[in-house]
């Protein structure tokens, strides 16, 4: 096991497969920046899948138990049940995950199930068609994505939703969606709006905390809380009570997770970062296109890690990080 400068051990992967998405989120790929003429990566800046499972391979060899696979919106990388495949076949490895928009689940879901994938968490942020639409600004209506949910609950994937609150986007639509997931036994996580990256406007004007969004909801369901499943779960959780339904609360604005955060993320052209917020990479694509053995990728990682010491969500309100660069949110997944 490897620790960083704070004793938290390396656990968790986040591998973005690809930095495009078909939809163009507001909060997150806003059209005035990445409109036509954005500049996506060229496929040859791409890890392979062969050197995503040479680098998981030496990460769980490191101590990585869980890998979840991220975009952009990542069944838009061409094949990715040959990657999942590949990486289901890894000792050591407890965990695959994907994190989508859920647009393409309908086609994909059987196909991710049949390569070995158990879990997916789709992206969803309103029930209520035009501010679905007006959200993700690309003409998508919210049926799709429950088609594609309900089509992956039925290959048997376990689903979560992901909603993203900001005031003035969906508020509105807090009880809503907990009444239809609570229904159908699907858990639903609410996420405080983040600023991650440079583009999305962020305000804490904006953000509907976890305090705000439990007491709405305590208003009209009875809920009481879960243990956490591991150290270091993204989520805060809580049961319908008397049911196994079951919310979550992902509250890196209000309540810093910081101090369990177990996770190091790749990004589609190989860079290795330390902290979702983090302003620079590590260069991976280098490294395995050149004559190091996975000894020495090892030793660079495990450097890197060492060295670790990243604590955004708790030095947000610091001045030193008012000004700080940081990484765009559909380039590092999330
Ligand atoms: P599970 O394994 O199912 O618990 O997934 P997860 O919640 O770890 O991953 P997911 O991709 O569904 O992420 C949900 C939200 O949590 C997204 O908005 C992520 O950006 C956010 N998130 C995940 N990990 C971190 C983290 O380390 N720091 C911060 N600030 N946010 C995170
Ligand atoms: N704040 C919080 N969550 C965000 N996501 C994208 N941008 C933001 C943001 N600024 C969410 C997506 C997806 C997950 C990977 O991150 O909606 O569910
Ligand atoms: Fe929206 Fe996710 Fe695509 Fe960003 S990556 S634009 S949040 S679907
Ligand atoms: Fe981890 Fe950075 Fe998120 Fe804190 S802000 S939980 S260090 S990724």
């Amino acid at each position: 096991m490897i620790t960083d400068k704070f004793g938290r051990p390396l656990q968790d992967l986040r591998i973005s497969v690809i930095d495009r998405c078909n939809f163009r989120c507001t909060y997150c790929m806003p059209k005035e920046i990445f409109g036509r003429d954005f500049a996506f990566m060229p496929k040859d800046q791409l890890l392979s899948f062969e050197e995503i499972e040479r680098l998981a391979v030496i990460f769980v060899e490191l101590g990585v138990k869980k890998i979840r696979l991220t975009g952009g919106e990542p069944l838009l990388r061409r094949d990715l049940p040959v990657l999942i495949n590949k990486l289901t076949n890894i000792a050591g490895l407890e965990d695959i995950g994907l994190t989508t928009n859920g647009s393409l689940l309908g086609v994909m879901a059987e196909k991710l199930k049949n390569a070995g994938l158990k879990r997916v968490n789709v992206s969803l942020d309103a029930l209520d068609e035009a501010t679905f639409k007006s959200i993700n600004d690309s003409g998508v209506g919210p049926d799709r994505i429950l088609k594609g949910i309900e089509k992956a609950k039925k290959v048997g994937l376990e689903v979560k939703v992901n909603m993203v609150v900001k005031k003035g986007m969906n508020d509105n639509e807090i009880v809503p969606m907990a009444r239809y997931f609570k229904e159908r036994g699907v858990t639903l996580r609410y996420i405080e709006f983040m600023d991650v990256g440079q583009t999305n406007g962020w305000d804490f004007s904006k953000v509907i905390t976890k305090k705000e969004i439990f007491q709405e909801l305590s208003n009209v369901f009875n809920l009481e809380p879960v243990d956490p499943a591991y150290i270091g779960e993204v989520a805060k959780r809580y049961r319908y009570v008397g049911t196994d339904s079951e919310v979550g609360f992902i509250t890196s604005v209000s309540e810093s997770f910081c101090s369990t955060c177990t996770r190091a993320r790749i990004a589609a052209d190989g860079k290795m970062y330390t902290c979702l917020f983090s302003g620079s990479g590590f260069d991976f694509r280098e490294l395995l296109r050149s004559e190091k053995t996975n000894d020495d990728i090892k030793s660079f990682i495990v450097n890197i890690w060492n060295n670790r010491n990243d604590r955004y969500s708790d030095e947000r309100t610091e001045e030193s990080a008012k000004n700080k660069k940081k990484i765009e949110m559909s380039y590092i997944g999330g």
